[in-house]
C-alpha cells in the first residue's frame, strides 16, 4: 500500500511501510502548506527545479535529516554547495536507490535560483518517474505539454500521474487533459492551480473533463491523501 498526500501547491509526500519521499518541499512561505518544515521526516527529497516554489525548504530539510536531494546535476551542485547531501542525476537517466527506482524525465520549463541581484542557473527542470515495488508514480513537475509524454506513457505503466493544470507557468487544464490521454495512467492528480492569483483553476471541472473521457482523477486538497496498491 502506498500513501500519497498533498502538502500544498506541488509538494507531495509518498509513503510506503518502509520509506517516505517528498516532492518539491515549498512549505515555510507556502500559503497552503499542510505540514511545517520541522515536521518533514523522509528518506529523500525529489526537487524538480530551482524556482523558489519548488526548491523551497529542501536544503534546510535535507541538512536537518541528513537525507539526500535528488535532482538534475546543476541543481544538485547548488544544493551541495549549500550543505545538502545530493544524488545528482539528469534527464532520461534512471537509478536504483534504497527505496526504489527514480528516472528523471523531460519538463519544458526553466530552472534557476533567483537572487536579489542575479539569477543563478540550475540546469533544466525535470519531472520524476518513481517506482516503489510494483507501483509507478509520474510527477510531471512544472511543464508544458510535450509530445514525448506519449512515449513516457508507453514505456512506463503509470499508476498515478501528478500533473500541473494552473496555466500561465505550466500546462493549463485542456493541455493537461491531452497529457493524461497520452500518459494513460490509472489515476490523475492535479497540482499547481491555487497558490498564486494567476494560476487559479477549478480542479473539479478538470476532473469532470477527464471523467468524460473515462480517465480517473482524484483532487487532493492540501492535507488530503489517497492510497493505492
Ligand atoms: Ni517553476
Ligand atoms: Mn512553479
Amino acid at each position: 500500500m502506498i500513501k500519497l498526500t498533498a502538502q500544498g501547491h506541488t509538494c507531495f509526500t509518498l509513503e510506503t511501510d518502509q520509506h517516505s519521499l517528498i516532492f518539491d518541499p515549498w512549505l515555510a512561505e507556502n500559503p497552503e502548506a499542510a505540514i511545517s518544515v520541522d515536521e518533514v521526516e523522509v528518506d529523500a527529497l525529489l526537487v524538480s527545479h530551482g524556482h523558489s516554489d519548488h526548491l523551497g525548504d529542501a536544503i534546510e530539510i535535507a541538512r536537518r535529516l541528513g537525507r539526500p536531494i535528488i535532482a538534475p546535476y546543476e541543481l544538485c551542485m547548488y544544493c551541495e554547495r549549500n550543505g545538502a547531501e545530493v544524488v545528482p542525476m539528469h534527464l532520461g537517466g534512471g537509478r536504483d536507490l534504497d527505496f526504489g527506482r527514480v528516472q528523471l524525465t523531460q519538463a519544458t520549463h526553466g530552472s534557476a535560483v533567483i537572487h536579489d541581484d542575479f539569477i543563478e542557473y540550475t540546469g533544466p527542470a525535470c519531472g520524476f518517474l518513481v517506482t516503489l515495488g510494483e507501483n509507478t508514480v509520474y510527477y510531471a513537475g512544472d511543464t508544458g505539454l510535450f509530445g514525448d509524454m506519449e512515449l513516457i506513457g508507453q514505456r512506463a505503466d503509470i499508476d498515478v500521474a501528478i500533473l500541473p493544470i494552473g496555466d500561465n507557468f505550466t500546462m493549463g487544464p485542456d493541455d493537461a487533459v491531452k497529457a493524461a490521454q497520452m500518459l494513460n495512467p490509472k489515476m490523475v492528480v492535479p497540482m499547481h492551480y491555487s497558490a498564486f492569483e494567476v494560476i487559479q483553476q477549478n480542479p473539479e471541472a478538470f476532473s469532470d473533463q477527464l471523467a468524460g473521457l473515462g480517465i480517473d482523477c482524484t483532487v487532493l486538497r492540501p492535507g488530503e491523501q489517497m492510497e493505492f496498491a
